[in-house]
């Protein structure tokens, strides 16, 4: 099976092969300069709020802290922020178990901080973009909580409830993300529910049009307080097809619930329902989060005909994990493999729709660790992926820490880790035989947590991001891996970011001209061109750790902006990223 028949079978999926992959092909037509809108020529920044800044000692970030650092973003050029969810929730998933769509969780702040928030990065150009999860809600939400005790209830059909089999087992053999079947058997309604997510995220029933208006109101609500978009999360998820076992894929006898639900007929019409409800006539972007949508389909999904603006690609952060296992461990990938991901997206998205450039989120480890070797210099790799961030053509997608270059952690103890996934990726490497130890690799090799722990801001104590016991340990770099350290030295990995988000709005080839992939067979350089109204920039990274000869069709280019001091113009530095004229 090739990597792409492989994705699009979802076998890397079963665990939290995060999350999803797919390919998309396209045509080729440069945008006009004058048809891009404000979220085509922004950053979008990505906040954790709970790893982001802590003002109350709780060990919690909050709302308030993300206020305090806005001049900060500004400064990085950030023209959106996207926070991960900031609604009440139990936490199971980290607020990805949500249990009220229209309020603040109290341990992030007030309805008024919010506000505060949204009017202080107005002042600075900034927009707020929210979370929508809507695939599924917490099961301690109250329509849950009403749903769940009989089967007459007004709101009994606000989820997915199914008999037993005849023999009492689950409705289907699908296998949930975090392991496990997608099936919970509920005593009070004596049937199970639905979840594709944990037990703790039930699945709602977008065929009730309460349940869908119900949602689309939390979504208005936000437009409401001014918001300036939505990531809209798990979204090819919630048409369900019927509900028949499918082929196992591990040897829990399951199948990834992914193969069996994603992106499944009459999705469409849910979708085109909440853009004319909700989004249809506003200023603001919606990006999906959006596996399993095959080129064909891409038309249908994004652009003029299409219903969101955006959505994520995965193939490019699944290169390096193994195929066809149920758990996450690294694999050999190369960089023509990379190189020819983003070269496809880029062409999906040149005629129709837009791309998300991205490297990092909260549901992958750090970018300098996994998209390079061991014994990379993660300074280096950092500034090298920021170059080709903030000069790819799509609006770029920073999470935060990347612009610091912070890295994993190296936690020896499951103990250690929070995140749900994490657990269920170890329970997963031991049932298919591998030891303590092995498990241990894989899970610091991709664990969630490595991206979620505090924001390193300065030498002080928690790293300046809390004065009380932080919720997630902060990484043991931080003395020398900070904000305040890297704000005084001109050639830390901030000073690069900054550099680039301002060498990226001042030069109108990068916001609108056209990609070209140079090099396409080097496994070592990866370069391309970005060009519009007859002006050409070019960007090379040197992917190793050696120097590395250069092609005269770059050699004799005029180099305007390098990683490096004294870059010699026949050759690249170990990792080494410039920008040419
Ligand atoms: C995708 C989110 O990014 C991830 O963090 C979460 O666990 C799942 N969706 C479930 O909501």
């Amino acid at each position: 099976m090739n990597r792409r028949n492989f994705i699009k079978s979802g076998a890397a999926l079963t665990a939290l092969a995060f999350f999803y992959p797919e390919k998309i092909l396209g045509g080729a037509k440069v945008m006009a300069a004058e048809n891009l809108k404000w979220w085509q020529k922004s950053i979008v920044y990505q906040i954790y709020p709970k790893s982001f800044q802590d003002t109350t000692g709780s060990g919690t970030g909050d709302l308030n802290g993300i206020t305090q650092h806005l001049d900060y973003l500004k400064k990085l050029g950030v023209g959106a922020i996207w926070l991960t969810p900031i609604y009440p929730s139990p936490q199971v998933d980290n607020g990805y178990d949500i249990s009220d769509y229209t309020a603040i969780n109290p341990d992030f702040g007030t309805m008024k901080d919010f506000e505060k928030l949204v009017a202080e990065a107005d002042k600075r150009g900034i927009k707020i973009v929210m979370d929508l999860v809507f695939n599924h809600s917490s099961d301690k939400h109250e329509w849950f909580l009403e749903s769940k005790k009989n089967r007459t209830n007004p709101k009994a059909d606000w989820y997915i409830w199914k008999d037993a089999k005849p023999d009492g087992s689950a409705p289907t053999n699908w296998r949930c993300f975090f392991g496990g079947g997608v099936w919970t058997w509920c005593e009070e309604r004596q049937q199970y529910y639905m979840h594709t997510f944990a037990k703790e995220q039930p699945d709602l029933n977008w065929e009730n049009p309460e349940v869908r208006q119900a949602l689309f109101d939390a979504a208005k609500f936000w437009l409401d307080k001014g918001v300036g978009g939505f990531r809209i999360d798990a979204i090819p998820y919630i048409k369900k097809p019927a509900y028949v076992d499918g082929t196992p894929d591990g040897k829990d006898g399951m199948v990834a619930v992914h193969k069996m639900t994603v992106n499944t007929p009459g999705i469409l019409d849910f979708l085109h329902e909440f853009k004319d409800k909700v989004f249809a006539g506003h200023d603001i972007f919606t990006v999906g989060e959006a596996n399993g949508v095959s080129p064909e389909e891409l038309k249908y999904w994004i652009g003029e005909q299409g219903v969101f603006d955006m959505i994520f690609e995965f193939s490019h952060v699944l290169l390096p994990l193994k195929n066809g296992e149920v758990f996450c461990r690294p694999t050999e990938w190369k960089l023509t493999e990379l190189k020819q991901a983003i070269s496809e997206s880029q062409a999906a998205t040149k005629n129709n729709g837009w791309y998300p450039m991205y490297f990092e989120n909260h549901d992958r480890p750090r970018s300098p660790n996994y998209f390079f070797k061991k014994d990379a210099d993660k300074v280096k790799a950092a500034k090298a992926l920021a170059t080709i961030l903030l000069t790819m053509r799509g609006t770029p997608f920073i999470y935060e820490g990347q612009e610091l270059g912070m890295t994993n952690i190296d936690w020896d103890s499951i103990e250690m880790y929070n995140d749900i996934g994490s657990h269920t990726q170890f329970d997963f490497a031991l049932n298919e035989g591998f030891t303590v130890a092995q498990a241990m690799d894989f899970i610091k090799f991709f664990s969630r947590d490595n991206a979620r722990t505090p924001m390193q801001w300065n030498d002080k104590t928690n790293a300046g991001f809390s004065s009380g016991k932080t919720w997630l340990p902060v990484n043991d770099n931080f003395k020398t891996l900070n904000a305040a350290a890297e704000e005084k030295n001109s050639d830390s990995v901030l000073n690069w970011y900054r550099k680039l988000a301002k060498f990226r709005a001042e030069n109108i080839e990068l916001t609108h001209g056209d990609y070209k992939l140079i090099l396409p067979s080097s496994e070592e350089i990866f370069a391309f061109s970005r060009s519009v109204d007859g002006k050409t920039l070019i960007t090379a990274v040197n992917f190793t750790s050696e120097n590395v000869a250069l092609p005269l069709e770059l050699s004799n280019k005029k180099i305007v902006l390098s990683s490096e001091e004294n870059a010699d113009k026949n050759s690249l530095k170990p990792l080494e990223a410039r920008i040419y004229k």
